[in-house]
C-alpha cells in the first residue's frame, strides 16, 4: 500500500498500461484481461491486474496532468517494483498532416513544466522516452503492419487558454501534437532508471477543429490498446 494506491505488495504487475481515465482502465480490464481483479480504487483511480496471453499485466489510471501521473508513476516504480509503464492517451494534433485516429509513439516530450527540474534537477525542457518499450512498440507495429508515427510531442499544463496559437516550445521543437502527461512520466522513469513509453491516439486536430465524437472514442482506442498490450509481452 502506498500513499495513493491501496494494492498490496505483489498485487501489481511489472508491466503497466496507464490511460488517464479510470473508466478506461476498467474498460481495458473488462475487455482485454482474463481474471482481472480490482486491486486499488483510492480516489476512484482504478487499478486492475489480470492476464493477457498468459502474462500478468496491470492497467491503472494516471489522472490528468504532469502532477497526477508524477505521483502514480513514482509510487508504482518505487513501491510496487514496476518495471515498465506505457501511457495510452489521446492528443490534440498541432498539424492537419495528422488525421483523427492516427497513433503516435512519443520519442521526446517537450514541456514548459518545472516538474523535471524541481523533482530531479533535470534542467531540460525535453524528456526522452526511457528504456526499451519505445523500440518494442515500433517493432510490434511493423510486425502487425499497423501505421505508427514516432514523433516529438508537447506535454502542456494548459488545456484552455486565451489565444489559440501553437506554443513557442512546440513550434521550435517540431512537436506534432499536445497532451498533458508524458513529460513527468519520462522524468520519473529517467531518475529511477525504469522504462516508460507513451502512445497517443489523435482525438482532435486543432487547426481544423475536427474531433472524435464521444461514441467513437471507445472504439477508436482499440488499435492503440492492442498495440500497447502486445508490446508489453516479454
Ligand atoms: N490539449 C491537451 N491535451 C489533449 C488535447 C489537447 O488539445 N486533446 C487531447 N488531449
Amino acid at each position: 500500500m502506498s500513499v495513493h494506491i491501496a494494492a498490496k505488495p505483489g498485487e501489481i504487475a511489472k508491466q503497466i498500461l496507464m490511460p488517464g481515465d479510470p473508466l478506461r482502465a476498467k474498460y481495458i480490464a473488462d475487455n482485454y484481461l482474463q481474471n482481472a481483479q480490482l486491486v486499488s480504487s483510492t480516489r476512484n483511480i482504478y487499478f486492475y491486474t489480470g492476464n493477457y496471453k498468459g502474462q500478468q499485466i496491470s492497467v491503472g489510471a494516471s489522472g490528468m496532468g504532469c502532477p497526477s501521473i508524477g505521483i502514480y508513476s513514482y509510487e508504482l516504480y518505487t513501491e510496487y517494483e514496476v518495471d515498465s509503464i506505457i501511457r495510452i492517451g489521446t492528443c490534440g494534433a498541432y498539424t492537419a498532416d495528422l488525421k483523427l485516429f492516427d497513433i503516435i509513439n512519443v520519442d521526446n516530450a517537450y514541456s514548459e513544466s518545472s516538474f523535471a527540474l524541481y523533482a530531479w534537477g533535470f534542467d531540460e525542457n525535453r524528456m526522452p522516452h526511457q528504456g526499451k518499450a519505445f523500440d518494442k512498440i515500433n517493432l510490434t507495429s511493423q510486425q502487425n503492419k499497423q501505421a505508427l508515427l514516432a514523433a516529438s510531442i508537447h506535454s502542456s499544463d494548459i488545456f484552455y487558454r486565451k489565444n489559440w496559437d501553437i506554443p513557442v516550445i512546440a513550434k521550435d521543437n517540431n512537436c506534432v501534437a499536445v497532451e498533458m502527461e508524458a513529460f513527468s512520466l519520462f522524468a520519473n522513469a529517467r531518475h529511477l532508471q525504469k522504462t516508460a513509453a507513451c502512445l497517443l491516439t489523435v482525438s482532435d486536430v486543432i487547426p481544423t477543429g475536427e474531433k472524435i465524437s464521444a461514441d467513437q472514442r471507445e472504439k477508436a482506442l482499440h488499435p492503440m490498446i492492442e498495440l500497447a498490450l502486445e508490446s508489453s509481452l516479454v
